[in-house]
């Protein structure tokens, strides 16, 4: 086998962990356009190719308002299961074997969808599909910030009765003029009823916002954080507390943040010890899964099999599963490495990562 072909095997075949992904942006055109047929929800498309066609983002917003027109074929209970579906079987084809899935309740509720419906379709998929599939899962639900705090707020209460079925919450949506702060109530309540804790910070917006998220929200993780390299005070913070950040290379790359994947920063979080996941945010707009984010990764800056087994175990350590589920996942790494060829004919793998 060639280098390249090694190189590759090795990033489809190494157990993954997903914490950063979006269900509704996992909705792919074929699916999208069929789900609107059969609801008779009306979209300026005709064809699969003219769906991908306005998949050419200047920002977030324009992502975001084509998205959140997407979601809007989504409405009986088994569309949101098949939606899950397609998104895990595909994950469990790279690998993927624990996945953290975020869902956008209030996108439907204001469209008349209730709750339960969301809720149970996505959770059903994840329970069943997850099974028959050997891939655990939890539901993030996520608070949209540029909707009014009163309205996270109602919403929390509204997953109060689901909370068997989600292990926690998150904030995202247009990020820019909706500092995490605002949300700070929300949060408290949310933490005191035992919800895990996750927001959108730094993606477009300044490392403030990361502060505000660490400080005022108290979460366990951060999503994106990608712009805490402009502050080194946080930097030192984030690297010596190992507060894990869900980086998503291909959306950055998207929506414009970088030019390029030559660009990106994340190969300089890591040499500043943070603790850096990779994840495909909404995979079907972006252009891949995770496979493609660490292969994009890999082609455009060099990530070695070295730093591609450290960002697969931060995963797993940043993931919500108990210890014991989280040492059995960090073991299957340590048996795909060990049972790999001698570290020589790695690019970029060291002796010591592989024999750690
Ligand atoms: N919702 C879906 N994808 C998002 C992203 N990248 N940032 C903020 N909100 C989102
Ligand atoms: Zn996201």
């Amino acid at each position: 086998m060639e280098l390249v072909e090694i190189m590759e095997a090795f990033i489809h075949g190494i157990p993954k962990a997903e914490l950063h992904i979006h269900i509704e942006g996992a909705l792919e055109p074929e699916l999208m356009l069929e789900l609107a047929a059969k609801n008779g929800v009306a979209l300026p498309f005709a064809s699969v190719a003219e769906v991908r066609q306005a998949y050419d983002f200047k920002d977030l917003q324009s992502f975001l308002d084509i998205y959140y027109q997407g979601a809007r074929v989504l409405v009986v209970e088994d569309d949101f299961f098949r939606l899950t579906r397609q998104y895990l079987q595909k994950a469990a084809e790279q690998n993927v074997r624990h996945t953290e899935i975020f869902f956008d309740p209030q996108t439907h509720t204001a469209r008349g969808i209730k709750f339960e419906t969301v809720v149970s379709g996505i959770h059903r998929a994840l329970a069943d599909v997850g099974r028959q599939l050997g891939l655990s899962g939890r539901l993030i639900m996520c608070f949209l910030r540029d909707l009014s705090v009163a309205e996270a707020m109602a919403t929390l209460e509204e997953a109060r009765d689901f909370q068997a079925m989600i292990a926690g919450v998150g904030l995202d949506s247009s990020e820019v003029g909706f500092p995490p702060e605002n949300f700070g109530p929300v949060f408290d309540r949310a933490r005191q009823w035992g919800f895990k804790t996750v927001a959108h910070a730094g993606e477009e917006g300044p490392p403030t916002y990361i502060w505000q998220a660490l400080e005022r929200l108290k979460v366990d993780r951060i999503d994106h954080g990608i712009r805490c390299l402009e502050d080194a005070a946080l930097v030192a913070y984030l690297a010596d507390k190992q507060i894990p950040i869900t980086v998503c290379p291909l959306s950055n790359v998207r929506l414009k943040v970088f030019d390029s994947m030559k660009q990106h920063n994340l190969m300089q979080m890591l040499a500043s010890k943070l603790c850096v996941t990779v994840n495909s945010d909404d995979p079907a707009y972006f252009g891949g899964y995770i496979e493609e984010n660490f292969l994009e990764l890999h082609r455009a800056q060099g990530l070695g099999a070295e730093d591609v087994v450290m960002l697969a175990r931060n995963a797993f350590n940043a993931s919500f599963l108990d210890p014991v589920a989280k040492q059995q996942y960090l073991s299957e790494i340590d048996d795909f490495v060990s049972a790999r060829p001698g570290p020589g004919s790695l690019p970029g793998c060291g002796t010591q990562a592989l024999s750690a």
